[in-house]
């Protein structure tokens, strides 16, 4: 049985599979578009809602939550929460959960953008398509220098793949208490990191704090020799800044599976650059992730409505008064 009432009304912006659905039975259901496009219909739904299911498409803002008087959680699929305005929710006093169970999807897809880069491998293939048979030398990642930007759950999975490949792996990260990974050095600042690192990975949230984090001072203090990958969000980079440091040969190339506008403008120059791989925001998207993540999402909304259980809870923060 739901806290407060026996069928609490809950806005479902997701695309979501039956058996998900019949999850949701107790619940009286109202559906917006999944991809962010009815932002008017969503804040008129919101006006009776008590809980909300939405993806990293769906923007909720202190508008959407003032429309929504009886709102009591966002249970977003998405690890990112940049869509959601924190500070409005725990304000209202409105709960906020994510699903952080998509960091071996992150992690294999930076390994690939690594290994991409590093081998040539877009190179390789367009040779091939055009009939060539050219050999690209590349390098190996054995024996390189990794900086890990962030060092929750997706840098540490991605350290462990690193470090099995034997490559050196460093990070950096402003939390304190990160659980100590062997074999895996942490250094005090980007700006001492970077110099050293042969590949830079991005695995940090878009908030104020990383709002252009990689900006023209970061990409100088990499070698031209370096390659930048971000799985992250475009919002961490300035994007003007790395498109001139790879155009310009300050750094060697870049794997970017997030950008500053998604889909990119059709005239942006990363598109043409023949040492920069772009894929459409694709970290999360294998089966088993994106089917893991849906349920994680209903499971936490209904944690909340019911009052038990654990869900991930992001907002109220789970380190309040700790
Ligand atoms: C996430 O979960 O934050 C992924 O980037 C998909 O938006």
């Amino acid at each position: 049985m739901m806290e407060g009432s026996t069928h609490p009304k809950v806005v479902v912006a997701l695309a979501l599979a039956p058996a998900l659905l019949d999850m949701l039975v107790d619940c009286d259901l109202t559906f917006v578009a999944p991809d962010g496009s009815e932002e008017d219909r969503l804040k008129s739904a919101l006006a009776d809602a008590d809980g909300v299911l939405v993806n990293s498409n769906v923007a909720v803002d202190r508008d959407a939550m003032t429309s929504a008087p009886g709102l009591r959680v966002i249970s977003t699929m998405s690890v990112g929460l940049d869509h959601i305005d924190l500070e409005a929710a725990a304000e209202r006093g409105i709960v906020i959960t994510n699903t952080p169970v998509l960091s071996d999807a992150v992690a294999d897809l930076t390994m690939a953008l690594m290994t991409m880069l590093s081998r040539r491998l877009p190179q390789a293939m367009r040779a091939v398509a055009t009939g060539g048979w050219a050999v690209p030398l590349g390098g190996d990642l054995a024996g390189k220098v990794l900086l890990l930007v962030g060092f929750g759950r997706i840098g540490r999975a991605v350290a462990t793949r690193a470090k099995a490949a034997g490559m050196r792996v460093t990070y950096v990260d402003p939390m304190d208490r990160l659980p100590v990974v062997a074999g895996v050095d942490r250094v005090d600042g980007l700006a001492a990191a970077l110099p050293d690192a042969d590949f830079v990975s991005l695995h940090v949230d878009l908030n104020a704090g990383t709002r252009g984090l990689m900006g023209r001072p970061e990409f100088a203090l990499m070698k031209p020799t370096a390659f930048f990958v971000n799985t992250s969000r475009g919002g961490v980079v300035d994007q003007s800044a790395l498109t001139s440091a790879v155009t310009e040969g300050g750094i060697a190339g870049a794997g970017l599976d997030v950008l500053q506008d998604e889909p990119p403008l059709p005239d942006d120059p990363l598109l043409k650059d023949p040492n920069v791989i772009i894929v459409p925001h694709i970290g999360s998207a294998t089966t088993e992730t994106r089917q893991a993540m849906a349920r994680c999402a209903v499971d936490n909304l209904l944690m909340v409505l019911r009052g038990a259980g654990e869900p991930f809870v992001v907002v109220p923060s789970p380190n309040a008064g700790a």
